[in-house]
């Protein structure tokens, strides 16, 4: 008999995805997975009638999807929050309880009165006397405006949490623990790049470039319309053998923006950190499938990329494990959403 199961939602810029886990004999089942267009860029309106094309857009998706559950834990994107590691002194719990919006108050660029405000004790600091606090500050406007979205479209809400934290639950379990996470998650408008160390989320941050500018540079470059520079993009990627490179060098220098905000991040850490080595790159989002990427990011950083599967320790049918698994790089925050249920 399986157990109430729990829809893990991500609304992207793209696309909005969802992942339908249950668990059935002590095994985390997969029972529904889609995605669908989110029309007209709706989720970044602030009109009413914005809103209603994404309450709309989820209650297809969810109609199509024939779900079973209407609890739903949903993320809001990086890019509207704030997440830093900052140092504070060292506190006892009840200290840094009383202390931390003033701590944050100067990190956070909006009146901490207007924010929903996080955080989680890291470790020891750089010095004796100070310690590391991970800082995530949501403004209340985004997160009222997702409430109203949710329960507009009949939905239950059981968390909401931000991407980097969800896409902590779905890194393979065949790394060692102790090994030092780079996560790249891609997406159509924006990308974002976080260090786990151990296990815990130490560093993020957004760069406001996806897959749509690798699309309309090709469209540009090349003349092409926008569906057939997708299409382009899709088929060749960063592949310079195909099409005589022309593809990849219309890619190549609008994907250096995010190569380049990559590269500091890891002079950063090797600055901060000289005893620990990054091992792993892990690349998640639509665009992660990019063709020829993974190996043009692990030879521009000379660090193994692999493309992160969120499915792992999920049960797929074996009827659908196909198409879930040459998809599986874009479910990878919903999955995680939705692995919260059953994963600490
Ligand atoms: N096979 C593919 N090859 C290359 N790019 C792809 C492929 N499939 C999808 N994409 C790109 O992935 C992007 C969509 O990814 P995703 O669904 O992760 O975005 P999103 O979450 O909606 O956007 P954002 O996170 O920026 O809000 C689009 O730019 C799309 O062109
Ligand atoms: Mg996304």
């Amino acid at each position: 008999m399986a157990a109430q199961s729990i829809i893990g939602l991500d609304i992207g810029f793209h696309s909005i995805k969802a992942v339908e886990l249950g668990r059935v004999n002590n095994n985390t089942q997969l029972i529904s997975l889609g995605s669908i267009a989110m029309p007209e860029q709706a989720i970044l309106g602030d009109n009413p009638n914005d809103e209603k094309i994404v309450v709309d857009t989820i209650g297809k998706l969810f109609h199509d999807m024939k779900v079973k559950s209407n609890i739903v834990n949903t993320s809001l994107p990086e890019s509207s929050v704030y997440t830093r590691v900052i140092e504070v002194p060292r506190l006892t719990d009840k200290e840094l309880a009383a202390s931390i919006h003033w701590e944050a108050e100067q990190y956070i660029p909006l009146p901490i009165d207007q924010v929903n405000l996080d955080y989680a004790v890291l470790g020891n600091g750089k010095t004796g006397n100070t310690m590391q606090v991970l800082l995530v500050a949501a403004p209340l406007a985004i997160i009222e405006r997702y409430t109203r979205i949710l329960s507009r479209a009949d939905l239950v809400v059981s968390s909401i949490e931000t991407d980097a934290i969800s896409i902590l639950r779905v890194i393979p379990q065949t790394l060692p623990e102790k090994a030092n996470i780079l996560l790249i998650n891609i997406g159509a408008r924006s990308t974002d790049i976080c260090i786990v160390r151990q296990r815990v989320l130490t560093f993020v941050r957004t760069v406001p470039s996806g897959g749509d500018s690798f699309t309309r540079a090709i469209a540009e470059e090349l003349g092409f319309a926008l569906p057939q520079a997708e299409e382009y993009k899709r088929a060749y990627g960063l592949d310079n053998t195909k099409l005589e490179g022309k593809i990849a060098a219309s890619i190549a220098p609008v994907f250096s923006i995010i190569l380049e905000e990559i590269k500091k991040i890891l002079v950063y850490f090797r600055e901060h950190n000289p005893e620990d080595k990054i091992t792993t790159s892990l690349l998640f989002g639509g665009s992660a499938k990019l063709p020829g990427l993974m190996s043009y990011i692990a030879s521009e950083t000379g660090i193994d990329t692999i493309l992160g599967n969120p499915f792992e320790n999920i049960y797929v049918d074996p009827k659908i494990k196909a198409q879930v698994e040459s998809n599986f790089s874009t479910f990878a925050i919903a999955t995680g959403l939705a692995l919260k249920e059953f994963v600490p």
